[in-house]
C-alpha cells in the first residue's frame, strides 16, 4: 500500500499570488477547470496502490472541508486534511503528522509540494524507488539553467547509479543544474533521519541558550521553527549516507508561485487533459475548458488555452485567449481578453481590452524555467505580467457602451454598484452610494499589465498599475 502527502502551506504563504489568493486559498485556485491540488490528487489516484492522501497545511479546516468531501466523492480514496497549529514549514508539518503517515504501514509515501504543477510521473518514480531498496528518498529531478538553478534545491548525482552525493537547498552560488522538483517518494525510515536532523538542531539551540531564562523561553513555537527546514536537512544527511536517488524527468514541470505562472500551468494542464467539446457553442481554438453551465454566445471566439468557470457569461463578439475566467464572471459584447485572469463575479465591459504580458520561460534558453519575479522591479516599477481583475470588479460602467446611443468617448450617466469604488475618480475619493455620477466613458476601456483589487469599478484605461 502507498500513501501520498501534499504540502499546501497556509495563508501566510503565497504572497506573490495575491490578489488571487485573497478569496481562494492558493492550493484551490482553479487551473484548467480544477483546483490546483486536484491535479496532484488525480495523479495519485491513477496508481492503484495509493490508498490514502493526506493534505497538510495551516489553512483553517473550514476552508478545506468542502474540497476534501468533494474529492472523496470523486475519487473514492481516503483523503484527509491535517491542519497544523501554526505554519510548521516544509518539513515540520510532515514530521508533526508522521504517525498519521505511518499508520497502516505503507511501503512508502509520495510527498508532493502543492505549489508545483507537472505531468507527475508517479508510477515511474515508484518503480525507480522500489528497484533501490536501500534508498530513503527518490527525488524527481529536472534540468534547469545555470543561472536559475540556485533558486531550487540542487543535486549532484552519480551518473551510473543516480545516487545523490551532494544536496544543497537554494545555494548562494552555482552547484548543479540538476534541481529538485518538490516531488518525492519516501520510505518510512526517512522519519528517523528527520528526527536526527531535528535533534541536532535542537541541541544546537539549547547549547547556544546560555542562561536558564533563555532555555525556558524555547517554547513550542521555537520548536516548530527548529522543525521548519528539517526535510531539506534530512535530504542533506541522506545524501551524505548515499541514500537518496534522483530520477531525471523531462516531462513538463513548473512551480506555481506567481499569478502569471497560472496561465502557463493552465496551458499545460489543458494540453494534458485535452477537454473535448462535443457541441461547441462558438468557435473554439483548442485547448479550452468550458464549464457546462457557462453561457457563451455563438459569435464569440475562444482559445487557445482558456479555462472558463461555472456560470460565466460570454456575450456576442467576444475574443478570449490565454486566460482564466473564474466563476460567474461576465465578458460583455466585443471585449478582448488575453493573458488575463478575470475574477469571480467580475465583469469586463463592452469593447474593453484586457491584456497582459505572458510570464513564460525564455523559449531561447534550453531548460529555462519560469522566472518567479517579484511584483516590483528594483526601480519600484511593476514588473510586466498578466492582467488580473479581482473579484466583483467591473471594467466599465454597466449599461454604457459606445453603441448604446451615446457614441465613443461620450458622457454617460451611471449609478455605481453598491460598495464599488470608482478608480477613475481616485481610489481614495469618498463614496456616496446614492449619488448618480456622471463619468467620462471612453469608447474602449483598456487595461494592460495591471492588477485590480477586488470590488472596484474602473471607468478609464489603466496601464502598468495596481488599482488598490
Ligand atoms: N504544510 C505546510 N506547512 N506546508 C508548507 C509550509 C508550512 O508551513 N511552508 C511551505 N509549505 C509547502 C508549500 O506550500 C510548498 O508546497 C512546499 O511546502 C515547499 O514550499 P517552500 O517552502 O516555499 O519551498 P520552495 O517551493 O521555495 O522550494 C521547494 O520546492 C522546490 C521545487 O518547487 C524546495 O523543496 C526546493 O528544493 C525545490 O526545488
Ligand atoms: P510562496 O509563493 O508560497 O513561496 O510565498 P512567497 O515566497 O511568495 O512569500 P514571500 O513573502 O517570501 O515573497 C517572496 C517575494 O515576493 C518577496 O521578497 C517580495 O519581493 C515579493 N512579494 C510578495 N508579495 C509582495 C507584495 O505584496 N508586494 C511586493 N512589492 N512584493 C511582494
Amino acid at each position: 500500500m502507498l500513501k501520498a502527502v501534499i504540502l499546501i502551506g497556509g495563508p501566510q504563504k503565497g504572497t506573490r499570488f495575491r490578489p488571487l489568493s485573497l478569496d481562494t486559498p492558493k492550493p484551490l485556485f482553479p487551473i484548467a477547470g480544477l483546483p490546483l491540488i486536484q491535479h496532484h490528487i488525480a495523479a495519485c489516484v491513477k496508481l492503484e496502490e495509493c490508498k490514502e492522501i493526506l493534505i497538510i497545511g495551516s489553512y483553517t479546516a473550514t476552508l478545506m472541508t468542502q474540497f476534501v468531501t468533494d474529492m472523496q466523492k470523486e475519487y473514492h480514496v481516503i483523503i484527509r486534511y491535517l491542519q497544523e497549529f501554526t505554519a510548521l514549514g516544509t518539513g515540520g508539518g510532515l514530521y508533526h503528522f508522521r504517525d498519521q503517515v505511518r499508520a497502516g504501514n505503507p511501503s512508502a509515501f509520495f510527498l508532493l509540494n502543492g505549489d508545483v504543477c507537472a505531468d507527475f510521473p508517479l508510477k515511474e518514480l515508484w518503480t525507480f524507488h522500489e528497484e533501490r531498496p536501500n534508498a530513503l528518498v527518490t527525488i524527481m529531478g529536472t534540468e534547469a539553467t545555470r543561472q536559475q538553478s540556485i533558486h531550487y534545491g540542487c543535486m549532484v548525482s552519480e551518473a551510473s547509479t543516480k545516487a545523490v552525493t551532494h544536496y544543497v537547498e537554494k545555494p548562494n552560488t552555482y552547484v548543479s543544474t540538476l534541481i529538485n522538483c518538490g516531488v518525492y517518494v519516501c520510505s518510512l525510515q526517512v522519519f528517523h533521519t528527520m528526527a536526527e536532523a531535528f535533534q541536532k538542531k535542537q541541541d544546537g539551540y539549547y547549547s547556544n541558550a546560555k542562561t536558564t531564562w533563555m532555555r525556558e523561553s524555547i517554547d513550542k513555537y521555537s520548536v516548530s521553527r527548529m522543525r521548519a527546514n528539517i526535510f531539506s536537512q534530512a535530504l542533506d544527511a541522506c545524501a551524505t549516507l548515499a541514500r537518496i536517488n534522483t530520477r531525471l524527468v523531462n516531462n513538463w514541470w513548473s512551480q506555481v508561485k506567481t499569478a502569471g505562472s497560472t496561465i502557463y500551468a493552465n496551458r499545460h494542464y489543458l494540453e494534458l487533459n485535452r477537454y473535448k467539446q462535443t457541441q461547441p457553442p462558438c468557435q473554439i481554438i483548442p485547448d479550452v475548458f468550458l464549464h457546462p453551465t457557462a453561457v457563451v454566445d455563438s459569435t464569440a471566439v475562444i482559445g487557445p488555452n482558456v479555462s472558463i468557470g461555472a456560470g460565466v457569461t460570454v456575450k456576442a463578439g467576444v475574443r478570449i485567449k490565454e486566460s482564466i475566467i473564474l466563476n460567474n464572471a461576465t465578458i460583455k459584447e466585443h471585449a478582448l481578453v488575453m493573458y488575463s485572469i478575470v475574477g469571480q463575479d467580475a465583469s469586463v465591459g463592452e469593447w474593453s481590452v484586457e491584456g497582459g504580458t505572458p510570464s513564460d520561460p525564455d523559449p531561447n534558453k534550453p531548460f529555462a524555467k519560469m522566472d518567479n519575479r517579484p511584483l516590483f522591479n528594483t526601480d519600484g516599477r511593476l514588473n510586466p505580467s498578466i492582467t488580473i481583475l479581482g473579484v466583483k470588479t467591473h471594467s466599465s460602467s454597466a449599461g454604457c457602451s459606445p453603441h448604446a446611443g451615446l457614441g465613443g468617448g461620450s458622457w454617460c450617466v451611471t449609478r455605481a454598484p453598491r460598495g464599488a469604488v470608482s478608480a477613475g475618480e481616485g481610489a481614495h475619493a469618498p463614496l456616496d452610494r446614492s449619488r448618480v455620477r456622471v463619468l467620462l466613458f471612453p469608447g474602449e476601456t483598456i487595461l494592460l499589465n495591471s492588477i485590480v483589487l477586488p470590488h472596484k469599478l474602473l471607468t478609464r484605461s489603466f496601464k502598468h498599475e495596481i488599482i488598490l
